[in-house]
Protein backbone atom coordinates (compact mmCIF):
# COMPACT_ATOMS: atom_id res chain seq x y z
CA UNK A 1 0.00 0.00 0.00
CA UNK A 2 1.82 3.15 -1.33
CA UNK A 3 -0.88 5.70 -0.16
CA UNK A 4 -2.90 4.31 2.95
CA UNK A 5 -6.74 5.84 2.29
CA UNK A 6 -9.72 5.21 4.79
CA UNK A 7 -11.23 4.37 1.45
CA UNK A 8 -9.20 1.65 0.11
CA UNK A 9 -8.34 0.14 3.82
CA UNK A 10 -12.16 -0.06 5.08
CA UNK A 11 -12.41 -3.62 4.70
CA UNK A 12 -9.38 -4.98 5.90
CA UNK A 13 -8.93 -6.87 8.72
CA UNK A 14 -6.23 -5.48 11.58
CA UNK A 15 -4.33 -8.20 10.84
CA UNK A 16 -4.13 -7.29 6.85
CA UNK A 17 -3.66 -3.91 8.15
CA UNK A 18 -0.73 -4.89 9.81
CA UNK A 19 0.51 -6.58 6.78
CA UNK A 20 -0.25 -3.70 4.67
CA UNK A 21 1.56 -1.04 6.86
CA UNK A 22 4.56 -3.19 6.22
CA UNK A 23 4.69 -1.61 2.47
CA UNK A 24 4.02 1.95 3.89
CA UNK A 25 5.51 5.08 1.79
CA UNK A 26 3.10 7.75 1.90
CA UNK A 27 5.88 9.85 3.67
CA UNK A 28 9.48 9.68 3.60
CA UNK A 29 10.67 8.12 7.19
CA UNK A 30 10.35 4.31 5.07
CA UNK A 31 13.98 4.70 3.63
CA UNK A 32 16.27 5.00 6.42
CA UNK A 33 14.33 3.15 8.76
CA UNK A 34 14.34 -0.76 9.50
CA UNK A 35 10.48 -1.73 9.36
CA UNK A 36 7.02 -0.46 9.86
CA UNK A 37 6.35 -0.58 13.77
CA UNK A 38 2.55 -1.41 13.74
CA UNK A 39 0.34 -1.34 17.35
CA UNK A 40 0.04 -4.48 18.97
CA UNK A 41 -2.33 -6.29 21.92
CA UNK A 42 -5.87 -7.84 21.89
CA UNK A 43 -7.94 -6.69 19.38
CA UNK A 44 -10.90 -6.41 21.82
CA UNK A 45 -8.57 -3.94 23.79
CA UNK A 46 -10.92 -1.82 26.41
CA UNK A 47 -7.70 0.75 26.20
CA UNK A 48 -5.46 2.17 23.31
CA UNK A 49 -2.24 3.36 24.28
CA UNK A 50 -0.78 5.76 21.78
CA UNK A 51 2.53 6.90 21.91
CA UNK A 52 5.26 8.91 19.32
CA UNK A 53 6.85 6.90 16.98
CA UNK A 54 9.08 3.86 17.74
CA UNK A 55 12.60 4.69 18.69
CA UNK A 56 15.70 2.53 18.37
CA UNK A 57 14.52 -0.12 20.13
CA UNK A 58 11.17 -1.09 18.14
CA UNK A 59 12.63 -0.06 14.95
CA UNK A 60 15.06 -3.19 15.84
CA UNK A 61 12.53 -5.27 17.27
CA UNK A 62 9.76 -4.23 15.22
CA UNK A 63 7.47 -3.77 18.37
CA UNK A 64 6.09 -0.54 19.90
CA UNK A 65 7.68 0.36 23.68
CA UNK A 66 10.33 -2.09 23.83
CA UNK A 67 13.32 0.57 24.63
CA UNK A 68 13.77 2.88 27.66
CA UNK A 69 10.42 4.83 28.05
CA UNK A 70 8.55 1.43 26.82
CA UNK A 71 9.97 0.05 30.27
CA UNK A 72 9.21 3.04 32.06
CA UNK A 73 5.96 2.80 30.78
CA UNK A 74 6.09 -0.81 31.68
CA UNK A 75 7.08 0.41 35.57
CA UNK A 76 4.09 2.83 35.41
CA UNK A 77 1.64 0.24 34.27
CA UNK A 78 2.87 -2.87 37.38
CA UNK A 79 2.59 0.55 39.87
CA UNK A 80 -0.81 0.98 38.80
CA UNK A 81 -1.28 -2.96 38.46
CA UNK A 82 -2.52 -2.41 35.08
CA UNK A 83 -1.63 -6.01 32.47
CA UNK A 84 0.16 -4.65 29.66
CA UNK A 85 -1.04 -7.93 27.65
CA UNK A 86 -4.42 -6.36 28.12
CA UNK A 87 -3.84 -3.48 26.51
CA UNK A 88 -3.62 -2.14 22.45
CA UNK A 89 -0.26 0.22 22.51
CA UNK A 90 0.77 1.90 19.23
CA UNK A 91 2.09 4.89 18.06
CA UNK A 92 1.19 8.05 15.92
CA UNK A 93 3.70 7.20 13.49
CA UNK A 94 5.02 4.10 12.63
CA UNK A 95 8.38 4.72 11.30
CA UNK A 96 11.72 5.74 13.32
CA UNK A 97 12.47 9.22 12.48
CA UNK A 98 16.41 9.87 13.20
CA UNK A 99 19.39 11.77 12.49
CA UNK A 100 22.90 9.75 12.46
CA UNK A 101 25.55 10.47 14.66
CA UNK A 102 28.95 8.01 13.92
CA UNK A 103 26.87 5.03 14.87
CA UNK A 104 24.16 6.62 17.01
CA UNK A 105 20.41 6.84 15.36
CA UNK A 106 19.31 9.63 17.68
CA UNK A 107 15.29 10.43 17.70
CA UNK A 108 14.00 12.88 15.94
CA UNK A 109 10.42 14.50 16.62
CA UNK A 110 8.02 13.53 13.96
CA UNK A 111 5.98 16.04 11.57
CA UNK A 112 2.46 17.30 11.81
CA UNK A 113 2.93 15.88 7.75
CA UNK A 114 4.47 12.48 9.06
CA UNK A 115 1.55 12.43 11.51
CA UNK A 116 -0.70 12.95 8.74
CA UNK A 117 0.81 10.31 6.52
CA UNK A 118 -0.52 7.60 8.71
CA UNK A 119 -3.28 8.99 9.72
CA UNK A 120 -5.15 6.15 8.13
CA UNK A 121 -2.96 3.20 10.05
CA UNK A 122 -3.81 4.54 13.49
CA UNK A 123 -7.86 5.70 12.19
CA UNK A 124 -8.21 1.97 10.99
CA UNK A 125 -6.40 0.84 14.21
CA UNK A 126 -9.31 2.80 16.44
CA UNK A 127 -12.24 1.77 14.34
CA UNK A 128 -11.00 -2.45 14.52
CA UNK A 129 -9.83 -2.43 18.25
CA UNK A 130 -12.97 -0.06 19.55
CA UNK A 131 -11.17 1.03 22.57
CA UNK A 132 -13.65 2.78 25.15
CA UNK A 133 -10.43 5.00 26.09
CA UNK A 134 -7.55 6.45 24.86
CA UNK A 135 -4.77 7.54 26.61
CA UNK A 136 -1.85 9.96 24.53
CA UNK A 137 1.20 10.33 25.68
CA UNK A 138 3.25 13.54 24.63
CA UNK A 139 2.08 15.71 22.48
CA UNK A 140 2.51 14.17 19.14
CA UNK A 141 -0.17 11.25 20.45
CA UNK A 142 -2.46 14.03 21.54
CA UNK A 143 -2.29 16.44 17.88
CA UNK A 144 -2.70 13.20 16.25
CA UNK A 145 -6.15 12.26 18.50
CA UNK A 146 -7.28 16.05 19.53
CA UNK A 147 -6.30 17.89 17.14
CA UNK A 148 -3.14 20.99 17.55
CA UNK A 149 -5.37 23.61 19.47
CA UNK A 150 -4.81 20.97 22.00
CA UNK A 151 -2.43 22.26 25.13
CA UNK A 152 -0.60 19.12 26.35
CA UNK A 153 0.69 20.74 29.51
CA UNK A 154 -2.62 22.58 29.78
CA UNK A 155 -5.21 19.75 29.84
CA UNK A 156 -3.00 16.95 30.50
CA UNK A 157 -4.97 14.34 32.57
CA UNK A 158 -8.77 15.95 31.73
CA UNK A 159 -10.67 13.46 29.97
CA UNK A 160 -11.75 14.54 26.44
CA UNK A 161 -14.65 13.35 24.40
CA UNK A 162 -13.93 12.32 20.32
CA UNK A 163 -16.81 12.90 18.00
CA UNK A 164 -17.53 8.80 18.30
CA UNK A 165 -17.81 9.16 22.13
CA UNK A 166 -14.89 7.21 22.95
CA UNK A 167 -13.23 9.06 25.98
CA UNK A 168 -9.66 10.15 25.80
CA UNK A 169 -6.73 12.30 27.68
CA UNK A 170 -3.27 12.94 27.34
CA UNK A 171 -1.02 12.91 29.76
CA UNK A 172 3.31 13.41 28.90
CA UNK A 173 5.60 11.01 27.27
CA UNK A 174 7.82 8.39 29.20
CA UNK A 175 10.33 9.39 27.30
CA UNK A 176 10.12 13.36 28.44
CA UNK A 177 10.22 12.07 32.15
CA UNK A 178 13.48 10.33 32.19
CA UNK A 179 15.31 13.49 30.09
CA UNK A 180 13.79 15.58 33.65
CA UNK A 181 16.83 16.28 35.57
CA UNK A 182 17.39 14.44 39.00
CA UNK A 183 16.05 16.01 41.41
CA UNK A 184 12.69 16.53 39.47
CA UNK A 185 11.99 13.53 37.86
CA UNK A 186 10.30 11.60 40.80
CA UNK A 187 7.72 14.42 40.79
CA UNK A 188 7.51 14.38 37.56
CA UNK A 189 6.90 10.31 37.79
CA UNK A 190 4.23 10.56 40.79
CA UNK A 191 2.21 13.19 38.40
CA UNK A 192 2.12 11.04 35.47
CA UNK A 193 0.49 8.32 37.27
CA UNK A 194 -1.78 10.60 38.69
CA UNK A 195 -2.47 11.08 35.19
CA UNK A 196 -2.50 7.46 34.44
CA UNK A 197 -4.35 6.95 37.55
CA UNK A 198 -7.45 8.34 35.11
CA UNK A 199 -7.15 4.83 33.20
CA UNK A 200 -8.50 3.05 36.62
CA UNK A 201 -11.62 5.42 37.10
CA UNK A 202 -12.66 5.80 34.25
CA UNK A 203 -16.12 7.68 33.29
CA UNK A 204 -18.94 5.29 32.13
N1 LIG B 1 8.30 6.00 22.26
C1 LIG B 1 7.09 5.95 21.68
O1 LIG B 1 6.38 6.93 21.60
N2 LIG B 1 6.68 4.80 21.19
C2 LIG B 1 7.40 3.69 21.25
O2 LIG B 1 6.93 2.67 20.76
C3 LIG B 1 8.65 3.76 21.87
C4 LIG B 1 9.09 4.93 22.37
Amino acid sequence: VAEPTDENLRDESLASLRKAAQGCRACPLWEPATQTVFGEGPENARILVLGEQPGDMEDLSGRPFVGPAGKLLDRALADLGIDRSQLYLTNAVKHFRFERRGKQRLHRNPEASHVQACRSWLAGEIERVRPQLIVCLGGTAALAVFGKDFRLMEQRGTWQTLHDGTRAFATVHPAWILRQPENTQQKAYANWLDDLRLLLNSPA
